[in-house]
């Protein structure tokens, strides 16, 4: 369940907003203001705050970074406020939120933050013979590690598996290895006492005791540091966490999912992930297969989010044609189930007339084997081959390096629809590295896409 703490007054119009997501089956917490929205945040922690403009949203940002407590902020606001979006944007809120508040804008939010609510869709036999594997091991307490390319779903089945165990009724909390430098991920997963360090002002539940009597789901496994491994395995070996600055360790109760895109026997072998820690992580693994090993699961996939988007933007529901089926299930989809969900959100707002066709499917024309040049190719390269175009770097010359390089990766992001994880894999660089960078184009006040949906349209125009 999506733990959202909404920072104001519930009377009006951002009232109406956690209402709203509360009947989309959000848990809400309340704070009145955002010094008390921190005292909540240190204890409880949530998975999204939604705070209002008038309140000082630069200051709780800035303090969650202090403290060192990650919770993604959005400000919500009268849309017709552009300028203090961007600076509630600036100051370093993920999204903004116009109000009066759009269910569908709120459902977008919530399933970025949480995920596929029905769980996996699927119909092909290789999809169904993982999920009844799932099944048969979700009520087990033994750990298990999911892998699979980068958007097979592998926290859709995370969440799927927690639903299905002993412990469904308990929270369900994700951490991303990969997201935050390593010092912040101490205290992200651990928790720290008051004073453990300078912007310590009070104690702090990490991951694990949010996780108490759920599950965690530590996603990007593969990506911890070496430090933090050590202290992991204690964690799960002892099951009792050491607050930083703590002087007794604290027991903790949670069942652990990991995840991973690479091969992680292959980074033992390398000496990278200590193998101590990959038997205690892998006592069973769940192998999500590509999407192209699983054809049977394309077109249920393609329909499922042409509903959602038409659902989302307001638009008619509209069917596939027979050309459009066909390109789909020709195309590779190295990009995975992300790579469709992407391509139908174009589609539908593509689309003319009454159905969805063959123009509409907007999809790399270079072969699968060179997924990174082709992804990050323009969208309208279906007529175009690789060598009959014309170079476009020449146009380049006389810019500077550095402003090439953010073009390219704000280009890049957005043509992820916000997606760092696959932003970041078509760049050909860590996730480690695209959060740093995007962290200073914000701090030079550049508008960094996130979330599908959210911003007024023009708007990273206005900002940027
Ligand atoms: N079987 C499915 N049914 C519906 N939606 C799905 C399914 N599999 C994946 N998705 C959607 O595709 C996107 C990618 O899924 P998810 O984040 O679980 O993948 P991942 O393997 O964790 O990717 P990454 O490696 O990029 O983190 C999500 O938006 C998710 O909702
Ligand atoms: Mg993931």
């Amino acid at each position: 369940m999506t733990r959202v703490l909404v920072i104001g007054s519930l009377g009006g119009e951002l009232g109406q907003a956690a209402r709203m997501a509360q009947v989309r089956g959000a848990r809400l917490m309340h704070a009145d203001g955002v010094a008390s929205a921190m005292v909540r945040l240190r204890v409880d922690g949530a998975d999204l705050a939604l705070c209002e403009l008038a309140h000082d949203v630069g200051w709780l940002v800035s303090q969650l970074a202090e403290e060192r407590i990650h919770c993604p902020v959005i400000a919500c606001g009268r849309n017709v406020d552009a300028a203090a979006a961007v600076r509630a944007i600036r100051a370093g809120a993920r999204e903004f939120l116009p109000l009066p508040p759009d269910a569908d804008l709120i459902v977008a939010l919530l399933q970025a933050v949480a995920g596929e609510p029905e769980g996996p869709v699927h119909a092909d036999p290789a999809m169904a013979a993982v999920l009844e594997r799932a099944a048969q091991i979700a009520r087990a307490e033994a750990s298990i590690l999911i892998t699979g390319e980068s958007g097979t779903g592998k926290e859709v089945l995370a969440r799927h598996i927690h639903k299905l165990s002993k412990r469904g009724g308990g929270p369900f909390v994700a951490l991303n290895c990969a997201a935050l430098p390593e010092t912040l991920m101490e205290s992200e997963l651990f928790g720290h006492e008051k004073g453990a360090f300078s912007g310590a002002v009070a104690s702090r539940k990490g991951k694990f005791e949010q996780a108490e009597g759920g599950t965690l789901l530590l996603d990007e496994i593969g990506e911890m540091d070496p430090r933090l491994q050590a202290k992991l395995l204690r964690a799960l070996q002892e099951k009792e966490v050491d607050k930083l600055g703590g002087n007794a360790p604290v027991k903790v109760n949670c069942r652990i999912l990991a995840a991973t895109n690479r091969d992680l026997a292959g980074e033992v072998r390398a000496g990278r992930f200590r193998e101590d820690l990959y038997f205690r992580l892998n006592v069973i693994t769940l192998r999500l297969p590509p999407l192209r090993e699983r054809p049977g699961d394309i077109q249920l996939l393609a329909e499922h989010f042409a509903t959602r988007f038409a659902k989302a933007n307001g638009l008619p529901k509209r069917a596939l044609n027979g050309e459009a089926r066909l390109k789909l299930a020709q195309h590779g989809w190295p990009g995975n189930v992300r790579e469709m969900e992407n391509t139908m959100h174009r589609a539908v707002l593509l689309a003319q007339g009454e159905v969805i066709g063959a123009e509409a499917i907007e999809l790399p024309v270079v072969p699968s084997a060179a997924p990174a040049v082709a992804e990050a190719a323009p969208t309208s390269t279906q007529t175009a081959t690789p060598t009959s175009a014309l170079k476009p770097v020449t146009q380049l010359v006389g810019q500077k390096m550095e402003v090439v390089e953010r073009d390219l990766i704000l280009e890049t992001l957005t043509h992820c629809l916000g997606n760092r994880t696959r932003a970041a894999e078509i760049l050909g660089i860590s996730i480690r590295t695209l959060r740093n960078k995007l962290h200073d184009y914000r701090a030079q006040g550049v508008a960094v896409p996130g979330v599908p949906g959210m911003l007024p349209p023009g708007f990273y125009a206005q900002s940027a």
